[in-house]
């Protein structure tokens, strides 16, 4: 494996089956009623994040602390950012504090790819801009594969705006790496331009697409990255786009409901969607845990210590 993780792109296959079989190794430590692991005892993570978050910062800081390491998080807010600090300047403070691992979520795409030239220890990307998100999208392998067995040729469907999603980048990148067949399914306005040269299937309907599907992967509707008007309203885009009870009762008897979170109920997903039985959004919150614990015991060589 390389020392960083900033692209879901950067994983072979081998990598990425080795990240996910170590993963269900470390469930089962997640079962017991002492979680805690010696392995990172003596080594520092450092969480820092430019941008909010609430269950990619919280799982990271519990995986750092179940491998017994020690934690420092740092938020833009209340930092010296605010005073106008450089990401570079940022990035030499933690390397004078000796940071082992360097978890950075930022608003600017490539944000984590220069943060890797300006520190020693291994960079992990939590999020960069509409970049990439590469954890979220091993968390969501993890969860496929322990509800549907190997990803090998599964068909698995990513709905809504892909555009500003990192996670759906992420995501198509390892599953066509693990075998499995992507197709995105987004108002044309949308897609990113170039999807064209992803390793992935493109559709503009979701019901024809819904019943061969193994998978369907809900994004957000990410308001906040918007600075135009995408679609008519958002009751026009929950008609074509959002997945409902009727659009439940299409899918496969086996088939399974995703969603990264945070979620937008009633807009891209129905509440009793999110809420029933095929659903796995709070599997997939604690399997982020899990995963993110293979991520930094493998990045910081948990085998030698
Ligand atoms: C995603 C993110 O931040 O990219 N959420 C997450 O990490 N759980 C998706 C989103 O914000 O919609």
């Amino acid at each position: 494996m390389k020392r960083h993780l900033i692209s879901a792109g950067d994983l072979t296959r081998q990598d990425a089956l080795l990240i996910l079989d170590t993963a269900d190794e470390l469930a089962r430590v997640s079962d017991r009623s002492i979680k805690k692991l010696p392995t990172l005892r003596g080594r520092t993570v450092v969480n820092l994040f430019f941008e909010d978050s609430t269950r990619t910062r919280i799982s990271f800081e519990a995986a750092a602390k179940r491998l017994s390491a020690d934690v420092i998080n740092f938020s833009a807010k209340g930092s010296s950012v605010s005073k106008g600090e450089s990401l570079k300047d940022t990035a030499l403070t933690l390397q004078a504090m000796g940071a082992d691992a360097v978890v950075i979520r930022h608003s600017a795409s490539g944000a984590p790819h220069r943060l890797a030239t300006w520190v020693d220890g291994s960079v992990v990307n939590a999020g960069d801009g509409t970049h990439e998100h590469p954890t979220q999208a091993l968390l969501d392998a993890f969860t496929m594969r322990r509800r549907l067995g190997a990803l090998d040729g599964r068909r698995i469907t990513i709905v809504g705006d892909v555009l500003h999603s990192r996670v759906a980048r992420s995501n198509v990148l390892l599953l066509n790496t693990l075998g499995a067949q992507v197709t995105l399914v987004a108002p044309p306005t949308l897609l990113p331009v170039t999807v064209d040269s992803w390793p992935c299937e493109v559709s503009y309907d979701l019901d024809a697409v819904l019943p061969k599907s193994d998978v369907i992967m809900m994004l957000r509707v990410q308001t906040e990255r918007m600075n135009a008007s995408y679609f008519p309203s958002a009751r026009e885009y929950s008609r074509r786009y959002g997945l409902d009870r009727d659009r439940l009762a299409k899918m496969a008897d086996d088939a399974i409901v995703m969603h990264p979170g945070p979620m937008n109920r009633g807009v891209e997903i129905a509440a009793e969607v999110a809420d029933s039985a095929r659903s796995t959004i709070v599997e997939q919150v604690a399997n982020g845990v899990t995963i993110r614990m293979a991520v930094l015991y493998l990045l910081l060589g948990g085998e030698t210590q």
